[in-house]
Protein backbone atom coordinates (compact mmCIF):
# COMPACT_ATOMS: atom_id res chain seq x y z
CA UNK A 1 0.00 0.00 0.00
CA UNK A 2 1.36 3.19 -0.78
CA UNK A 3 0.26 6.94 -0.15
CA UNK A 4 0.55 9.90 -1.12
CA UNK A 5 0.82 13.08 0.61
CA UNK A 6 -1.16 16.32 -0.34
CA UNK A 7 0.41 18.28 -3.40
CA UNK A 8 -1.16 16.31 -6.30
CA UNK A 9 -0.81 16.48 -9.22
CA UNK A 10 1.90 13.73 -9.07
CA UNK A 11 4.99 15.87 -10.69
CA UNK A 12 4.34 17.73 -7.63
CA UNK A 13 4.25 14.91 -4.91
CA UNK A 14 5.47 16.04 -1.83
CA UNK A 15 5.92 13.00 0.01
CA UNK A 16 5.16 9.06 -0.59
CA UNK A 17 4.48 6.58 2.83
CA UNK A 18 4.87 3.00 2.29
CA UNK A 19 2.01 1.49 4.73
CA UNK A 20 2.73 -2.36 5.61
CA UNK A 21 2.82 -4.16 8.36
CA UNK A 22 2.62 -4.02 11.42
CA UNK A 23 0.83 -0.73 11.08
CA UNK A 24 -1.52 -1.69 8.46
CA UNK A 25 -2.84 -4.87 9.37
CA UNK A 26 -5.38 -6.35 7.00
CA UNK A 27 -7.20 -8.78 9.50
CA UNK A 28 -7.97 -5.12 11.83
CA UNK A 29 -9.23 -3.04 9.37
CA UNK A 30 -9.44 -0.11 11.89
CA UNK A 31 -5.36 0.15 11.64
CA UNK A 32 -6.62 1.11 8.11
CA UNK A 33 -8.50 3.43 9.19
CA UNK A 34 -6.21 5.13 11.46
CA UNK A 35 -3.26 5.45 9.17
CA UNK A 36 -5.61 7.95 6.47
CA UNK A 37 -7.18 9.99 9.15
CA UNK A 38 -3.45 10.12 10.82
CA UNK A 39 -1.71 10.90 7.90
CA UNK A 40 -4.99 12.44 5.62
CA UNK A 41 -3.11 11.27 2.04
CA UNK A 42 -4.34 13.15 -1.34
CA UNK A 43 -4.69 8.90 -2.85
CA UNK A 44 -3.90 6.02 -1.54
CA UNK A 45 -2.69 2.92 -3.68
CA UNK A 46 -4.09 -0.07 -1.85
CA UNK A 47 -2.08 -3.08 -3.82
CA UNK A 48 -1.72 -5.31 0.29
CA UNK A 49 -4.42 -8.52 -0.20
CA UNK A 50 -4.10 -12.17 0.95
CA UNK A 51 -3.08 -13.84 -2.31
CA UNK A 52 -2.57 -17.08 -1.69
CA UNK A 53 -5.45 -18.56 -3.39
CA UNK A 54 -5.15 -21.95 -1.80
CA UNK A 55 -5.27 -21.04 1.12
CA UNK A 56 -7.98 -18.49 0.23
CA UNK A 57 -10.24 -21.29 -0.72
CA UNK A 58 -9.24 -23.24 2.21
CA UNK A 59 -10.43 -20.50 5.05
CA UNK A 60 -13.20 -18.10 2.54
CA UNK A 61 -13.81 -16.07 5.50
CA UNK A 62 -10.77 -14.95 6.26
CA UNK A 63 -9.86 -14.20 2.67
CA UNK A 64 -13.25 -11.97 2.72
CA UNK A 65 -12.33 -10.23 6.37
CA UNK A 66 -8.97 -9.69 4.59
CA UNK A 67 -9.27 -8.91 1.12
CA UNK A 68 -13.18 -7.51 1.38
CA UNK A 69 -14.08 -6.06 5.05
CA UNK A 70 -10.61 -4.38 5.28
CA UNK A 71 -10.81 -3.10 1.64
CA UNK A 72 -14.54 -1.47 2.30
CA UNK A 73 -13.34 -0.18 5.63
CA UNK A 74 -10.32 1.45 3.55
CA UNK A 75 -12.43 2.98 1.14
CA UNK A 76 -14.90 4.19 3.72
CA UNK A 77 -12.41 6.42 5.62
CA UNK A 78 -10.69 7.58 2.14
CA UNK A 79 -14.06 9.00 1.43
CA UNK A 80 -14.58 10.41 4.28
CA UNK A 81 -11.25 12.12 3.86
CA UNK A 82 -11.88 13.42 0.39
CA UNK A 83 -8.51 10.97 -0.24
CA UNK A 84 -8.40 9.56 -3.84
CA UNK A 85 -8.39 5.40 -3.96
CA UNK A 86 -6.62 3.39 -6.44
CA UNK A 87 -7.97 -0.66 -5.26
CA UNK A 88 -5.85 -3.36 -7.44
CA UNK A 89 -8.15 -6.14 -8.11
CA UNK A 90 -7.74 -9.34 -10.51
CA UNK A 91 -9.28 -11.24 -13.45
CA UNK A 92 -9.92 -13.83 -11.11
CA UNK A 93 -13.37 -11.52 -10.98
CA UNK A 94 -14.38 -13.45 -13.82
CA UNK A 95 -14.85 -17.29 -13.81
CA UNK A 96 -13.00 -17.96 -17.29
CA UNK A 97 -15.48 -19.93 -18.60
CA UNK A 98 -15.67 -17.71 -21.84
CA UNK A 99 -14.74 -19.55 -25.17
CA UNK A 100 -15.74 -17.17 -27.82
CA UNK A 101 -11.76 -15.96 -28.17
CA UNK A 102 -12.47 -12.30 -26.44
CA UNK A 103 -11.24 -10.70 -23.73
CA UNK A 104 -13.15 -9.67 -20.43
CA UNK A 105 -13.74 -5.88 -20.55
CA UNK A 106 -14.39 -3.84 -17.47
CA UNK A 107 -18.25 -3.74 -17.98
CA UNK A 108 -18.79 -7.70 -18.55
CA UNK A 109 -20.48 -9.36 -16.04
CA UNK A 110 -18.39 -10.55 -12.85
CA UNK A 111 -18.74 -14.43 -11.63
CA UNK A 112 -16.21 -15.44 -9.11
CA UNK A 113 -15.48 -18.95 -9.45
CA UNK A 114 -13.63 -19.15 -6.12
CA UNK A 115 -13.32 -17.43 -2.55
CA UNK A 116 -10.29 -15.29 -3.50
CA UNK A 117 -11.66 -14.16 -6.88
CA UNK A 118 -15.30 -13.39 -4.30
CA UNK A 119 -13.00 -11.82 -1.76
CA UNK A 120 -11.34 -9.39 -4.02
CA UNK A 121 -15.06 -8.80 -6.06
CA UNK A 122 -16.52 -7.97 -2.07
CA UNK A 123 -13.50 -5.06 -2.22
CA UNK A 124 -14.70 -4.05 -5.57
CA UNK A 125 -18.02 -3.82 -4.51
CA UNK A 126 -17.22 -1.70 -1.76
CA UNK A 127 -15.02 1.20 -3.83
CA UNK A 128 -17.65 1.04 -5.91
CA UNK A 129 -20.56 1.97 -3.72
CA UNK A 130 -18.55 4.55 -1.94
CA UNK A 131 -17.15 6.21 -5.02
CA UNK A 132 -19.72 5.45 -7.69
CA UNK A 133 -22.18 8.24 -6.66
CA UNK A 134 -19.48 10.92 -6.23
CA UNK A 135 -19.54 13.52 -9.12
CA UNK A 136 -17.93 17.02 -10.13
CA UNK A 137 -14.34 17.87 -11.00
CA UNK A 138 -13.71 18.48 -7.48
CA UNK A 139 -14.91 14.84 -5.86
CA UNK A 140 -12.70 12.20 -4.69
CA UNK A 141 -12.37 9.42 -6.89
CA UNK A 142 -12.04 5.68 -6.58
CA UNK A 143 -10.67 3.43 -8.65
CA UNK A 144 -10.69 -0.53 -9.66
CA UNK A 145 -7.42 -1.21 -11.65
CA UNK A 146 -7.78 -5.43 -12.72
CA UNK A 147 -4.69 -6.80 -13.55
CA UNK A 148 -3.50 -10.31 -14.31
CA UNK A 149 -0.29 -12.83 -14.25
CA UNK A 150 2.08 -10.28 -12.65
CA UNK A 151 5.84 -11.19 -12.52
CA UNK A 152 8.77 -8.95 -11.69
CA UNK A 153 11.09 -8.95 -8.81
CA UNK A 154 11.28 -9.60 -6.31
CA UNK A 155 8.95 -12.48 -5.62
CA UNK A 156 9.19 -16.17 -6.78
CA UNK A 157 6.68 -15.30 -9.88
CA UNK A 158 5.77 -17.63 -12.16
CA UNK A 159 8.81 -17.78 -15.02
CA UNK A 160 11.07 -17.91 -11.55
CA UNK A 161 9.24 -21.32 -10.31
CA UNK A 162 9.44 -22.21 -14.57
CA UNK A 163 13.35 -21.85 -14.74
CA UNK A 164 13.69 -23.79 -11.37
CA UNK A 165 11.24 -26.95 -12.33
CA UNK A 166 13.08 -26.98 -15.86
CA UNK A 167 16.54 -27.06 -14.65
CA UNK A 168 15.61 -29.56 -12.30
CA UNK A 169 13.97 -31.53 -14.90
CA UNK A 170 17.02 -31.23 -16.97
CA UNK A 171 19.44 -32.41 -14.77
CA UNK A 172 16.68 -35.45 -13.74
CA UNK A 173 16.43 -36.48 -17.63
CA UNK A 174 12.37 -35.93 -16.95
CA UNK A 175 9.82 -33.95 -18.75
CA UNK A 176 8.61 -30.24 -17.62
CA UNK A 177 4.75 -30.72 -17.67
CA UNK A 178 3.00 -27.73 -18.43
CA UNK A 179 -0.22 -26.27 -18.47
CA UNK A 180 -1.66 -25.52 -22.01
CA UNK A 181 -5.58 -24.90 -21.55
CA UNK A 182 -4.85 -21.73 -19.04
CA UNK A 183 -4.54 -18.41 -20.81
CA UNK A 184 -3.87 -15.12 -19.52
CA UNK A 185 -2.55 -11.73 -19.95
CA UNK A 186 1.03 -12.41 -18.41
CA UNK A 187 1.61 -8.63 -17.08
CA UNK A 188 4.94 -7.01 -16.14
CA UNK A 189 4.92 -5.49 -11.97
CA UNK A 190 6.85 -2.47 -13.82
CA UNK A 191 4.90 -1.89 -16.81
CA UNK A 192 1.48 -1.93 -14.90
CA UNK A 193 3.47 0.47 -12.23
CA UNK A 194 3.86 2.87 -15.05
CA UNK A 195 0.51 2.62 -16.63
CA UNK A 196 -0.66 3.27 -12.67
CA UNK A 197 0.93 6.27 -12.56
CA UNK A 198 -0.36 7.07 -16.07
CA UNK A 199 -3.82 6.57 -14.70
CA UNK A 200 -3.29 8.54 -11.59
CA UNK A 201 -2.06 10.89 -13.85
CA UNK A 202 -5.02 11.00 -16.09
CA UNK A 203 -7.67 11.39 -13.41
CA UNK A 204 -10.20 9.63 -15.06
CA UNK A 205 -13.71 9.31 -13.80
CA UNK A 206 -14.07 6.52 -10.97
CA UNK A 207 -14.53 3.12 -11.82
CA UNK A 208 -13.06 -0.32 -13.62
CA UNK A 209 -9.81 -0.46 -15.32
CA UNK A 210 -8.08 -3.15 -16.85
CA UNK A 211 -4.33 -2.84 -16.67
CA UNK A 212 -2.75 -5.78 -18.74
CA UNK A 213 0.22 -6.17 -21.15
CA UNK A 214 -1.11 -6.39 -24.74
CA UNK A 215 -1.67 -10.15 -26.27
CA UNK A 216 -1.79 -13.42 -24.34
CA UNK A 217 -0.70 -16.81 -23.69
CA UNK A 218 -1.04 -20.27 -21.94
CA UNK A 219 0.84 -21.11 -19.25
CA UNK A 220 2.58 -23.18 -21.44
CA UNK A 221 3.42 -20.57 -24.50
CA UNK A 222 4.68 -18.36 -21.36
CA UNK A 223 7.12 -21.07 -19.80
CA UNK A 224 8.32 -22.09 -23.28
CA UNK A 225 9.38 -18.87 -24.04
CA UNK A 226 11.25 -17.33 -21.00
CA UNK A 227 12.99 -21.07 -21.07
CA UNK A 228 13.79 -20.42 -24.80
CA UNK A 229 14.74 -17.24 -24.89
CA UNK A 230 17.16 -18.26 -21.82
CA UNK A 231 18.86 -20.87 -23.72
CA UNK A 232 17.48 -23.84 -21.20
CA UNK A 233 16.64 -27.07 -22.85
CA UNK A 234 14.26 -29.77 -21.62
CA UNK A 235 11.22 -31.46 -23.26
CA UNK A 236 8.07 -30.59 -22.23
CA UNK A 237 4.68 -32.02 -21.91
CA UNK A 238 1.44 -30.18 -22.30
CA UNK A 239 -1.12 -31.33 -19.63
CA UNK A 240 -4.80 -29.82 -18.54
CA UNK A 241 -4.71 -28.03 -15.88
CA UNK A 242 -7.53 -30.58 -14.29
CA UNK A 243 -4.08 -32.68 -13.99
CA UNK A 244 -3.24 -30.87 -10.56
CA UNK A 245 -5.88 -31.18 -7.68
CA UNK A 246 -5.95 -27.62 -6.19
CA UNK A 247 -8.10 -26.20 -3.16
CA UNK A 248 -8.74 -22.99 -5.55
CA UNK A 249 -10.18 -23.69 -9.19
CA UNK A 250 -7.98 -20.97 -11.52
CA UNK A 251 -10.26 -19.39 -14.41
CA UNK A 252 -9.14 -21.07 -17.69
CA UNK A 253 -9.97 -17.76 -19.52
CA UNK A 254 -8.25 -15.16 -17.54
CA UNK A 255 -7.75 -12.63 -20.46
CA UNK A 256 -8.59 -8.51 -19.60
CA UNK A 257 -9.70 -6.29 -22.49
CA UNK A 258 -7.91 -2.45 -21.99
CA UNK A 259 -10.56 -0.38 -24.26
CA UNK A 260 -11.06 2.04 -20.75
CA UNK A 261 -7.52 2.71 -20.31
CA UNK A 262 -6.98 3.42 -24.07
CA UNK A 263 -9.25 5.42 -24.22
CA UNK A 264 -7.06 7.73 -21.88
CA UNK A 265 -4.04 6.91 -24.56
CA UNK A 266 -2.63 4.16 -21.84
CA UNK A 267 -1.18 1.89 -23.77
CA UNK A 268 0.79 -0.96 -22.49
CA UNK A 269 3.14 -2.78 -24.89
CA UNK A 270 2.87 -6.68 -25.81
CA UNK A 271 3.61 -9.45 -23.42
CA UNK A 272 6.94 -10.60 -25.22
CA UNK A 273 8.58 -7.32 -25.27
CA UNK A 274 7.88 -6.59 -21.80
CA UNK A 275 9.40 -10.08 -20.50
CA UNK A 276 12.51 -9.49 -22.69
CA UNK A 277 13.55 -7.06 -20.42
CA UNK A 278 12.63 -9.25 -17.20
CA UNK A 279 15.26 -12.32 -19.13
CA UNK A 280 18.85 -11.31 -17.58
CA UNK A 281 17.14 -12.42 -14.13
CA UNK A 282 16.05 -15.70 -15.79
CA UNK A 283 19.06 -16.28 -17.05
CA UNK A 284 20.67 -15.31 -13.82
CA UNK A 285 18.25 -17.61 -11.48
CA UNK A 286 18.83 -20.76 -14.23
CA UNK A 287 22.66 -20.14 -13.64
CA UNK A 288 22.36 -20.48 -9.72
CA UNK A 289 20.00 -23.20 -10.09
CA UNK A 290 22.18 -24.87 -12.20
CA UNK A 291 25.10 -24.61 -9.97
CA UNK A 292 23.08 -25.76 -7.01
CA UNK A 293 22.18 -28.96 -8.94
CA UNK A 294 25.78 -29.69 -9.78
CA UNK A 295 26.76 -28.91 -6.20
CA UNK A 296 23.89 -31.69 -5.31
CA UNK A 297 21.27 -29.36 -3.45
CA UNK A 298 18.18 -28.05 -3.61
CA UNK A 299 17.46 -25.41 -5.85
CA UNK A 300 17.88 -22.08 -4.78
CA UNK A 301 13.77 -19.81 -4.21
CA UNK A 302 12.00 -22.76 -5.57
CA UNK A 303 11.67 -26.05 -3.30
CA UNK A 304 8.73 -27.40 -5.35
CA UNK A 305 8.39 -29.60 -7.85
CA UNK A 306 7.23 -29.03 -11.67
CA UNK A 307 3.75 -30.12 -10.35
CA UNK A 308 3.42 -26.89 -8.62
CA UNK A 309 4.91 -24.70 -10.97
CA UNK A 310 1.59 -23.49 -12.35
CA UNK A 311 1.01 -22.29 -9.31
CA UNK A 312 1.67 -18.54 -9.62
CA UNK A 313 -0.30 -16.17 -6.97
CA UNK A 314 -2.04 -14.06 -8.55
N1 LIG B 1 0.26 -11.59 -8.62
C1 LIG B 1 -0.68 -11.55 -9.56
O1 LIG B 1 -0.59 -12.24 -10.59
C2 LIG B 1 -1.89 -10.64 -9.39
C3 LIG B 1 -2.85 -10.64 -10.40
C4 LIG B 1 -3.97 -9.80 -10.26
C5 LIG B 1 -4.11 -8.98 -9.15
N2 LIG B 1 -3.16 -9.03 -8.18
C6 LIG B 1 -3.35 -8.13 -7.02
O2 LIG B 1 -2.19 -7.33 -6.92
C7 LIG B 1 -1.91 -7.04 -5.55
C8 LIG B 1 -0.48 -7.44 -5.24
O3 LIG B 1 -0.35 -8.82 -5.52
P1 LIG B 1 1.06 -9.58 -5.32
O4 LIG B 1 1.05 -10.75 -6.20
O5 LIG B 1 2.17 -8.59 -5.35
O6 LIG B 1 0.86 -10.09 -3.84
P2 LIG B 1 1.92 -10.56 -2.76
O7 LIG B 1 3.26 -10.72 -3.35
O8 LIG B 1 1.27 -11.69 -2.04
O9 LIG B 1 1.96 -9.29 -1.80
C9 LIG B 1 0.85 -8.98 -1.03
C10 LIG B 1 1.19 -7.86 -0.07
O10 LIG B 1 0.11 -7.76 0.86
C11 LIG B 1 0.63 -7.79 2.16
N3 LIG B 1 -0.25 -8.51 3.08
C12 LIG B 1 -0.70 -9.79 3.00
N4 LIG B 1 -1.47 -10.08 4.06
C13 LIG B 1 -1.49 -8.96 4.84
C14 LIG B 1 -2.11 -8.64 6.07
N5 LIG B 1 -2.88 -9.53 6.74
N6 LIG B 1 -1.92 -7.40 6.58
C15 LIG B 1 -1.14 -6.50 5.93
N7 LIG B 1 -0.53 -6.74 4.75
C16 LIG B 1 -0.71 -7.97 4.21
C17 LIG B 1 1.94 -8.55 2.08
O11 LIG B 1 2.73 -8.14 3.15
P3 LIG B 1 3.91 -9.06 3.71
O12 LIG B 1 5.03 -8.88 2.74
O13 LIG B 1 4.16 -8.47 5.05
O14 LIG B 1 3.38 -10.47 3.75
C18 LIG B 1 2.46 -8.10 0.72
O15 LIG B 1 3.16 -6.88 0.85
C19 LIG B 1 -2.97 -7.79 -4.73
O16 LIG B 1 -3.99 -6.88 -4.43
C20 LIG B 1 -3.49 -8.85 -5.69
O17 LIG B 1 -4.82 -9.19 -5.40
C21 LIG B 1 -2.06 -9.83 -8.26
Amino acid sequence: MAAFARGAPLDRVVSVEAWSRPALDLDRPATLVALVHRRRPDLVIHTAAWTDVDACAREPEAALRRNGEATAALARACGENGTDLLYLSTNEVFDGRRTDGRPYEEDDSVAPANPYGRSKRAGEEAVLAIYGQARGDDAARGWIVRTAWLYGPPGTDFPAKIVAAAARAATEGTALRLVADEVGSPTRAADLAAAIVDLVRARPASGIYHLVNAGHASRAAWAETVLREIGLRVPVERVPAATWQRASTAPLWGVLGTRRAAELGILLRDWRAALFDELPRYRELAAEAQRGLEAGGAVAGSGRSAEHANGAPR
